[in-house]
């Protein structure tokens, strides 16, 4: 065997184009959203509220979904800077094994909200990103352009120990060595943080990002670094693009209103944000004073649909499934299941949902 087929048969070495490209996404997609002045507004349907809302309605764990969306501005920061500290310490190899450990726990997240239906699952991409971290998880990174096996090294050299360390060394020693080497990455674990602290800090100032943590809305969108969703909203409409309206105004006898009569054409569509999870939703007039109302939240993986007046449909930009305007039903997949549907009702020239 030749001496390169030697090194790359290596752990260290062979797992290293793994690492490279998990460092590299996770820090990209951390990025993104620092620097993505929709990832925290609450307005845009790109922003984190937006998917966790969307995320609340098909994941199995809705109910925490739902919950945490209390905070989903402050989730939307954990998420971001989650994702930088793993990039940054899978690439850098700085605690390996913790970084691949969070980008296991992150991906399991997205898994189960954002990618929970996407049919087959492996068409999700989060099920691959949490599979990818586990030969880290197990092995680490073996030592290899990383920072961790430079100190370590380093730290024998100092203590006149051979490098790499003989098989008979006593435990006592290894023990030894790996705790003096311990603290020292964890200064530069340290420094890690902060730097990615601050430039998540110089992200949201550069992009004008808002900072509210009041948000009223959802789950965390994974590894979607900015959630096609938005521009899911343009794809299928026919019409002018949904200017999400509603969402304030409550009659306590007839649901909540969403608008008026008046906006809504006969073949049309009026756009709404369901005041309680900021989903947005259609209400579509398909003829003369009858009217049905759907949430516009994807039934496959969340994005936002627009409404196709031709066609009487509506579409879904993100992988292209159809559903039925005048029932939700799927009329092509790869969603499976119908949009979600409201009780609509009309008084006084106003549109009410409930
Ligand atoms: Fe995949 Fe809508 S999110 S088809």
């Amino acid at each position: 065997m030749t001496s390169w087929r030697a090194r790359f048969s290596q752990y260290g070495w062979a797992i290293l184009p793994l690492r490279l490209f998990l460092g590299i996404t996770l820090i990209y997609a951390g990025l993104l959203k620092f620097f993505d002045p929709n990832y925290l507004n609450p307005a845009s349907p790109d922003g984190v509220q937006h998917q966790m809302a969307a995320a609340a309605i098909t994941s199995p764990i809705s109910a925490m979904v739902s919950q945490t969306a209390e905070h989903a501005t402050l989730f939307g920061l954990m998420i971001a800077l989650g994702e930088l500290l793993v990039g940054l310490g899978v690439l850098l190899g700085v605690f390996t094994r913790i970084a691949a450990a969070g980008g296991f726990l992150l991906s399991l997240s997205f898994l189960l909200t954002v990618s929970w239906g996407t049919t087959p699952y492996f068409l999700g991409p989060d099920i691959v990103f949490m599979f990818a971290f586990t030969p880290l998880i197990l092995g680490g990174d073996g030592g290899v352009l990383s920072v961790s096996g430079a100190i370590l090294r380093s730290t024998r050299r100092r203590m006149n120990l051979a490098v790499p360390a003989p098989a008979h060394e006593s435990a006592t020693i290894t023990a030894g060595v790996e705790r003096r080497a311990l603290v020292q990455t964890g200064v530069v674990a340290v420094l890690v943080g902060v730097g990615a602290v601050l430039v998540g800090g110089v992200g949201r100032l550069v992009s004008g990002g808002s900072s509210d943590t009041t948000a009223s809305g959802a789950t965390a969108s994974p590894s979607a670094p900015s959630s096609p969703s938005a521009s899911a909203s343009s794809a299928g409409d026919a019409g002018s693009t949904p200017a999400p309206m509603g969402g304030g105004a409550s009659g306590a006898a007839n649901g909540t209103a969403v608008g008026k009569t008046s906006d809504l054409k006969v073949g049309g569509s009026l756009p709404f944000t369901d005041p309680s999870n900021g989903a947005p939703g259609y209400v579509v007039q398909p003829k003369a004073g009858t009217y049905l109302a759907f949430s516009a939240v994807c039934t496959h993986e969340g994005c936002t649909v627009g409404f196709d007046q031709s066609a009487n449909q509506f579409a879904c930009p993100c992988h292209g499934a159809r559903f039925d305007a005048s029932n939700g039903d799927v009329v092509r997949g790869p969603a499976r299941q119908p949009l979600q549907k409201y009780t609509v009702s009309e008084s006084g020239g106003t549109l009410y949902i409930a």
